[in-house]
């Protein structure tokens, strides 16, 4: 008997005809998903019996094919996970069963309840929803852009606003930078993050969403006043927020930004994570856009996005790539910050001019910590010769934070020519003290308190192996402090830090 079902469905499938399961009987067969927003947006699925062995692919629009895996059926259900790409989410299940007339598609996908309801599919509507898989490039070196010689600075939409963006406050951000001084201390790309995305038209190019009226004017404006612009998108078919990504589309992507005036790409794996699960996918991934970006012709400052994966630090610039994340993302309260910043940043040998590690936006400013624990975040970041994009609302900046911005000590640090990322040099207990060399022979010095408590610490320059300074400054109170002293005594508040600058050579 089950012999015949099996060769029934068998021959259902072969000849594309829907199978008609009865309430009892498991849902295989072919089926179309009824169109829904949910992610991750599945729209079709096969599952088939072939010599008694169970096999079956889902279709999602932002994953592609899935194999459906651990795929088994449990009276009349199906049973089954999905692998994203991400290696740091467990699959779960989900589980397919036939309610009237139509399959249920119950379970959890990442963070996210699924229900999703579909009908039996026709020939014509599996040909529809065919997913067409677009190849990549094989290995080739993309030259240095000669962009980034000191890491980039800016600001970005996302930490602040997420996906609440749109023309009329980028515009507003661009005249608050040149108000505030904040273009002038350094700060000159203005990166539109996730959520500009609208639809792609007839001939595929991607259009702005309503948001976001008329790019290039954006652009003029920016550009008009000595600002420049950033956008984002993904090598997968859907940006991290649900827009659409430049899957099959990257060279068209990469002509329609340079012929906005885009100057600076972030580029987010996203549902790309699917696609590209192995290193070399993902590198040439990145190349593929690293390559779009330079046939331009147009100087595009290329950002990574992919977490940290796949040792991207080692092949980054090898892809066109002037600065790549680190890390998952940054959240506004000391622990995520901290964990970023002391313990997370990439092989400092890889970033310098050209290229650099990139733990993540700034997000002094945005409230979640308090202004000790921002300027440990803005030290932090200047020791590691980090990127410095601002995340915060900048047209409601309070005097305390834009000082701590603008301070020009601190940028110099992290803008140095030299480009050497600083390293903890000491570790005790809750006492990190990091240093920096700097390219006329100084050193910068960090001493960094990570406990909940104030701690008075004193920094031997001998016991260091520091040599004696010939000058000596605290950056941030913004004094020159006797540097014939053989040890640096301060009481360091909670969470916060000193910064200093040692000149060069022994006295
Ligand atoms: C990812 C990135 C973030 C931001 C969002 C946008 O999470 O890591 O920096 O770009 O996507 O959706």
């Amino acid at each position: 008997m089950k012999h015949w079902i099996a060769v029934w469905l068998g021959l259902a499938l072969i000849l594309g005809g829907p199978v008609q399961a009865s309430a009892q009987t498991a849902p295989l067969g072919a089926w179309v998903f009824e169109p829904t927003q949910s992610f991750p947006q599945f729209t079709k699925m096969v599952v088939e019996r072939r010599h008694g062995s169970l096999s079956g692919v889902i279709t999602s629009q932002w994953y592609g094919d899935l194999p459906m895996l651990s795929l088994r059926i449990d009276h009349d259900r199906l049973i089954f996970k999905i692998y994203n790409g991400n290696p740091k989410l467990t699959p779960h299940n989900l589980t397919a069963r036939i309610q009237g007339r139509r399959l249920v598609l119950t379970g959890r996908v990442w963070d996210d309840d699924v229900r999703a309801m579909a009908h039996p599919a026709t020939p014509s509507d599996l040909a529809a929803l065919r997913f067409l898989t677009s190849p990549l490039p094989p290995p080739r070196l993309v030259a240095d852009n000669g962009l980034a010689r000191t890491p980039p600075m800016g600001w970005s939409s996302w930490n602040g606003f997420g996906q609440e963006i749109n023309d009329q406050t980028v515009r507003q951000i661009a005249d608050a930078l040149v108000a505030t001084g904040l273009r002038d201390a350094g700060y000159v790309y203005v990166n539109i993050d996730d959520g500009w995305q609208g639809a792609r038209d007839a001939k595929g190019v991607l259009q702005p969403n309503a948001k976001f009226p008329d790019m290039k004017a954006l652009a003029d404006y920016v550009h008009a006043r000595g600002l420049k612009l950033g956008i984002y998108s993904s090598p997968g078919p859907k940006s991290c927020a649900g827009f659409p990504g430049s899957y099959g589309h990257v060279e068209q992507d990469a002509r329609t930004w340079a012929a906005w005036g885009v100057d600076y790409l972030k580029y987010d794996l996203c549902s790309g994570e699917a696609f590209y699960h192995t290193p070399q996918t993902v590198q040439a991934a990145y190349q593929e856009m690293g390559e779009a970006l330079q046939a331009t012709g147009r100087p595009i400052l290329y950002s990574l996005c992919e977490y940290g994966r796949f040792d991207v630090g080692s092949w980054g610039r090898k892809v066109g790539g002037n600065l790549w994340r680190t890390t998952g993302d940054i959240n506004d309260n000391y622990a995520s910050m901290a964990k970023i910043g002391f313990d997370q940043n990439g092989a400092p040998h890889n970033g310098g001019p050209g290229g650099w590690n990139d733990p993540d936006m700034l997000e002094v400013g945005n409230g979640g910590m308090s202004l000790e624990e921002y300027r440990t975040h803005m030290s932090l970041w200047a020791l590691m010769a980090a990127p410095l994009l601002l995340g915060d609302d900048i047209r409601k900046v309070q005097p305390d934070i834009l000082t701590l911005l603008s301070n020009r000590d601190v940028i110099v640090i992290d803008q140095d020519r030299l480009g050497r990322q600083g390293l903890p040099l000491r570790r005790l207990g809750d006492i990190e003290i990091w240093t920096r060399p700097l390219a006329d022979g100084a050193l910068a010095v960090g001493v960094f308190n990570r406990s909940a408590e104030a701690k008075t610490v004193t920094v031997d320059w001998a016991d260091l192996g520091l040599k004696r300074p010939r000058a000596l400054r605290d950056v941030w109170r913004a004094v020159d402090l006797d540097p014939k002293q053989d040890r640096f005594v301060r009481e360091i508040p909670a969470h916060g830090v000193v910064l200093l600058r040692l000149g060069a050579g022994v006295s």
